[in-house]
């Protein structure tokens, strides 16, 4: 299979992209996180940061066919001890949605994380509303193991949040089904 979504690290130039995203109201409504404004300074320094931490993997997801900038995925609150991280992941290019992008570059986020970092699970909260995101955690995997009633207040009521997990080894045979459909 050739994968057509690549993954690199930020560069400092890439939040004159993302700040855009940041504030775009539908892809502020489809995550957990608050809603805010975000300026271009705010944006630039979160990216330098990020440039520098090494607790928290910021990659970009870019086209192989162009290059093009296309969204973010990350590997953080990695916990050392128990091998666990969760991975969020945004495609900020509304253009590009539905074409499969978001499950190539989480399941090439997911390979790193798992075999380059040895982590042995990956949990991730989603709104109960944001069934692509429900479905792509499913296609990487992941287990639905619990519903966190209320846990997040925006746009003016309480949401639900499942957690989504996700063990190596059911990562490995995911991934190798993800593959042979390809590769038929
Ligand atoms: C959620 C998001 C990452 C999906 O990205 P994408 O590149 O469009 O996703 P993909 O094309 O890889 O599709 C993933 C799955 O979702 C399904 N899907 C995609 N768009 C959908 C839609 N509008 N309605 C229902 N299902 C949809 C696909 O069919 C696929 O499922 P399948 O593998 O069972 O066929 C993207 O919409 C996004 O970045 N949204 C804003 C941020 C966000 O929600 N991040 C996740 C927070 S937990």
């Amino acid at each position: 299979m050739k994968f057509r979504v690549y993954l690199r690290a930020l560069e400092i130039d890439d939040y004159q992209t993302s700040y855009m995203w940041r504030n775009d109201q539908e892809i502020q409504e489809m995550v957990g996180g608050s809603k805010f404004f975000v300026s271009r300074e705010n944006e630039r320094q979160w990216v330098l940061n990020n440039t520098k931490n090494t607790e928290r993997i910021v990659l970009a997801i870019c086209l192989v066919e162009n290059d093009k900038y296309i969204g973010n995925v990350n590997i953080q609150n990695i916990d050392w001890i128990n091998r666990t991280a969760s991975v969020p992941i945004f495609i900020g290019d509304k253009n590009e949605w539905g074409k499969g992008y978001a499950a190539e570059a989480r399941m090439l986020a997911l390979k790193f994380a798992f075999e380059e970092r040895n982590l042995n699970r990956i949990e991730d909260l989603v709104l109960e509303s944001n069934i692509p995101s429900i479905k792509l955690h499913e296609r990487c995997g992941y287990k639905r193991e619990g519903v966190l009633r209320n846990s997040i207040y925006k746009s003016g009521k309480y949401h639900n949040q499942i957690v989504m997990g996700l063990l190596r080894e059911e990562f490995e045979e995911a991934y190798a089904s993800y593959i042979s459909r390809f590769d038929k």
